[in-house]
């Protein structure tokens, strides 16, 4: 039996001495100024957009994707991963437990921070709601990983395993955000007050996966492994459907239209590259652990890369890209 006080060492609120933004309640909100900038711009889908404005546009939808991501993420990951802890039959000690219990409180204002944002931008600019759009990528696989999953305990430890993935990287994005200087003030400082947070819950959501990871059997760890690896590729994949939205919605184009434009400049290598920039603190957390052990990372990475070739076909055919 493992004993608490060798759980891993974690931040607080308390032992940082900050606030979390909960208690300040600062809501940033657009100030909507012309010519601001909400999203680092897409080199590679800048020849689709023929104004400033419609570039504007694009960016606006894409934060908004963004936020709603954001919203979906404490919702949907981050909050179920920590209620999920209470089934589990691994043992949590109290206070690390409290802790992360507090983090819920923190995840939920951060959507509430994300809805008033997101409602101020798409009000403004007119965004439309698409019909039939589906949800987040990583939501949808993220579905699929737990319906696929018969074993009630593994069920609960996809959950969690999710919660701890996202967790080790949003700090990182968001502090992207925040630093650049190109970007509406207001952005930055949304990002900034969250990702002030998520430091802090980084580290308890780490130490939470390495005190699990300890305590798992050699099966235990196998099976985890893969669910680590799934979980942190579609974490971090770039979501073409909703980029392909974002078109849409900023510039009128039909999603036909918009799919074309996106399809004929995205393929598989680039997306994989893209995935590994954003999940490469995730993987350097998993490294730490120990997963490559268990998993070839590089052999997920790969099968992944096939598949995604093969989906981008068969969608390039339907629509007759080049
Ligand atoms: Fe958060
Ligand atoms: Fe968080």
């Amino acid at each position: 039996m493992k004993k608490s006080e060798n759980y891993p060492q974690y931040l607080t609120y308390q032992n940082r001495k900050l606030q979390p933004s909960v208690l300040t309640q600062e809501y940033p909100l657009p100030a909507l100024g012309e010519g601001e900038i909400y999203y680092p711009k897409n080199e590679i889908l800048l020849p689709f957009f023929t104004t400033e404005k419609e570039l504007q546009q694009f960016g606006a939808a894409q934060f908004c994707t963004f936020l709603s991501d954001t919203i979906e993420v404490e919702h949907f990951l981050v909050i179920p991963a920590i209620s999920s802890l209470r089934r589990i039959p691994f043992k949590i000690p109290p206070q690390p437990k409290l802790d992360l219990f507090k983090t819920a409180t923190d995840e939920g204002y951060h959507a509430e921070q994300s809805l008033a944002y997101l409602t101020a931008l798409v009000n403004h600019f007119d965004l439309p709601q698409l019909e039939g759009t589906l949800p987040a990528l990583f939501i949808r696989r993220l579905e699929q990983q737990r319906l696929l999953e018969p074993n009630p305990v593994l069920k609960d430890l996809i959950t969690i395993i999710n919660g701890i993935v996202t967790e080790t990287r949003i700090s990182i994005e968001l502090s992207k955000f925040a630093i650049n200087k190109e970007l509406s003030p207001t952005v930055r400082r949304i990002c900034l007050t969250h990702a002030q947070d998520e430091v802090i819950q980084s580290s308890q959501f780490q130490a939470l996966g390495k005190w699990l990871w300890e305590d798992f059997d050699n099966d235990t760890k196998a099976l985890v492994s893969s669910i680590f690896i799934k979980s942190t590729i579609a974490r971090s994949l770039p979501d073409l459907d909703s980029i392909i939205a974002s078109i849409s919605k900023a510039t009128g184009r039909t999603i036909t239209d918009a799919s074309h434009a996106v399809l004929s400049r995205y393929n598989e290598e680039f997306l994989i590259n893209e995935m590994l920039i954003a999940a490469k603190p995730t993987l350097q957390y998993l490294e730490k652990l120990g997963i490559g052990n268990y998993v070839s990372v590089n052999a997920s990475i790969e099968l992944e890369k096939r598949s995604l070739g093969i989906e981008l076909e068969r969608r390039k055919k339907l629509l007759n890209v080049a």
